[in-house]
């Protein structure tokens, strides 16, 4: 009797333990996101990846008294694949950001090789986990974890995520501005990828569908552009971090709700899709709902304005492309 009581108070507490790695968890977005994923209460052992410092940001991290683990891993002894296994989620911010006059697909030839390497340790080391990208540019490292992760036959279409949350952040907070409204109020659907005109607002489907037509546009080209802003401002010195930690921590906390069985735990996210693969678009970001095995349900677009439906047709142009572009990269160097 006494033990049947302790097993199950050890299985119902397991089932909200989870170990979480970040990989560039020294990096400008990984030191933010680190911290918010260490106050996140389901994460119970936190591992921290990088080439340098990643021993340092977990010392001074693991001072906060909330009730995780905390420990940093740098590339030697076999870094990498400790700080892997038994991970449910690897978040992934490692690369090089933009600087001023960049396009993040001008970030391909480093950021590239960089997540096809760590995706290989991913699949030798945490087959299972749940594994959420943020290295840009997404379009292609995605469809480059995804070569990668099939090569070594462990690829589960419905564990891996480019993270875009930060498009719905800043479309919830740049709506509000134009609507004069609450921004924690705001519920942007957000479609398509994570590059310029491959970002696709959904405002129609919001309580704004009347906005003036130059309104409309301007909302829409900073939405799309928004990243651009912060690069500029940085001058030189990076892109989005701080904002792209919060994303990043709200979204690996939608994954962690979901494997844990919560209900309703719904984000956009640029996932293996069925909405356009007849038309050879096998990524495409639409709103998903997360449960215990990683994806459950692709929820498909819903009604779209015509406006909405020509840009949704011209981000499919650029998506086909990027994917390929990372599909063909893993090909000629695997
Ligand atoms: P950063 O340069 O400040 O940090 C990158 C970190 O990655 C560094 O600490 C570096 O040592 C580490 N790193 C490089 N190669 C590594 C490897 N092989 N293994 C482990 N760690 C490695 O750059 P930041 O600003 O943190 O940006 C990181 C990436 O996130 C960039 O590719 C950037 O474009 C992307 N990004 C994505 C966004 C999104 O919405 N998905 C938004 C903003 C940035």
């Amino acid at each position: 009797m006494f033990s049947r009581i302790a097993t199950r108070q050890f299985s119902s507490s397991a089932a909200n333990a989870y170990k979480v790695t970040v990989l560039g968890a020294a990096g400008g977005i990984g030191q933010p996101l680190s911290l918010l994923l260490k106050l996140n209460h389901k994460v119970t052992d936190l591992a921290l990846y990088d080439l340098r410092l990643g021993a340092g940001v977990a010392a001074d991290i693991s001072h906060i008294p909330t009730n995780s683990t905390v420990k940093g891993y740098g590339p030697e002894e076999d870094g990498l694949a400790k700080a892997l296994t038994g991970a449910d989620v690897v978040v992934i911010p490692a690369g090089v950001p933009r600087k001023p006059g960049m396009t993040r697909d001008d970030l391909f030839n480093t950021n590239a090789s960089i997540v096809r390497d760590l995706a290989k340790s991913v699949a030798d080391n945490a087959p299972n986990a749940a594994v959420a990208i943020i290295s840009n540019p997404v379009n292609s490292t995605v469809p480059i974890v995804a070569e990668v992760l099939k090569s070594k036959g462990v690829y589960n279409p419905k564990k891996l995520f480019g993270v875009t949350t930060l498009d719905v952040l800043r479309a919830s907070r740049f709506l509000s501005e134009v609507a004069g409204t609450d921004p924690t109020q705001e519920v942007v659907s957000v479609v398509g990828g994570h590059s310029g005109i491959t970002i696709v607002p959904l405002i129609s489907q919001t309580n704004h569908k009347n906005l003036d037509k130059e309104t409309y546009e301007a909302l829409v080209h900073r939405i799309q552009f928004g990243g651009d802003e912060v690069v500029q401002a940085k001058a030189g010195a990076g892109s989005a971090t701080l904002s792209m930690a919060q994303a990043g921590a709200r979204f690996a906390g939608a994954i962690l709700n979901g494997l844990a069985g919560e209900a309703d735990v719904v984000e956009p996210s640029f996932v293996d899709s069925p909405l356009f693969k007849k038309e050879g678009i096998e990524f495409f970001s639409s709103k998903v709902t997360l449960g215990t095995e990683g994806v459950k349900t692709v929820h498909d677009l819903g009604e779209l304005t015509n406006a909405e439906a020509e840009l949704v047709k011209t981000a499919k142009e650029t998506l086909v492309k990027n994917i390929q572009k990372g599909v063909d990269f893993v090909k000629a160097n695997p």
